[in-house]
This record gives C-alpha cells, sequence and structure tokens, in this order.
C-alpha cells in the first residue's frame, strides 16, 4: 500500500515546476483506495507558486474524494515536512490521526508524523459546527 504512495510521490515530483527555488517537491495521498498526486507549481510571480500538497488535495477533490487516509511527501534529503499552510489544507480533509509520510528521494522513509503532532489544536470544520 505504503510502496504505491512512495512511487507515486516521487512520479509527481519528477514532474514538478520549480524553476525558481529548483526544490522539487512531490505528494501521493491515498482516499477510499485511490491515489491522487501532485506536484509544486511555481510562478514567476513567486507567491502565486503552489505545493505539491495542495496539488494532491485539489486532484482528490476533482475525483470525488473528501477523506485523506495516509500522505507521503518528498522533496530533497531532509525530511519535507509540510508547510503551515499545507498543514491547514491537509487538516480540512484528514483526521488528526492522519499520517503523513516524509521520503527521500530514494524512496527511503524519513519520518513519520502524525497530523496532530504537526498541527496541534488545529482549527477545523468541526469548529464551524
Ligand atoms: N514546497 C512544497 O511543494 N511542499 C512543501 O511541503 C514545502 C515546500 C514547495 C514550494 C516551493 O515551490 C518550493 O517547495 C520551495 O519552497
Amino acid at each position: 500500500m505504503i510502496q504505491e504512495l512512495i512511487r507515486e510521490a516521487l512520479e509527481a515530483r519528477s514532474r514538478a515546476y520549480a524553476p525558481y527555488s529548483r526544490f522539487q517537491v512531490g505528494a501521493a495521498l491515498r482516499c477510499e483506495g485511490i491515489v491522487h498526486s501532485g506536484c509544486n507549481v511555481e510562478n514567476a510571480a513567486y507567491p502565486l507558486g503552489t505545493c505539491a500538497e495542495a496539488g494532491a488535495i485539489a486532484a482528490m477533490v476533482r475525483g470525488g474524494g473528501r477523506r485523506i487516509e495516509e500522505i507521503v511527501i518528498v522533496g530533497e534529503d531532509a525530511p519535507c515536512t509540510p508547510c503551515g499552510g499545507c498543514r491547514q489544507k491537509l487538516r480540512e480533509f484528514g483526521l488528526p490521526d492522519l499520517r503523513i509520510h516524509m521520503i527521500s528521494p530514494k524512496g527511503d522513509m524519513l519520518m513519520t508524523r502524525t497530523l496532530s503532532e504537526l498541527l496541534p489544536d488545529a482549527f477545523g470544520p468541526d469548529h464551524l459546527g
């Protein structure tokens, strides 16, 4: 199961558009048995760039999915932990015990954290009733 996420995250990373930072990122998540992936897409107007996680989430929603069950992220050799904004985006579709795996470009597992570890006491959909 995790092997498919790893394979897809690496494949997504290979398509990253990161001419400015040169920091390529891939993300792959599983939702109801289906894997969705994304890569970072930068822009000459720098703030408009989007993260790999955001791309994977958009693909999931486009496919009708609403629940992230597990996600793999790959950047460089140090664990590519999701940025603050993406942690909040993951919260929208992930439960506190969502497992977030960071892998190396070679596919080695570097770190695993739960969403609640990365975003404790999160504000989320439940707050809005
Ligand atoms: N980036 C991601 O796509 N995901 C992360 O978790 C961290 C950062 C991207 C954004 C930007 O294109 C590049 O990596 C450098 O920040």
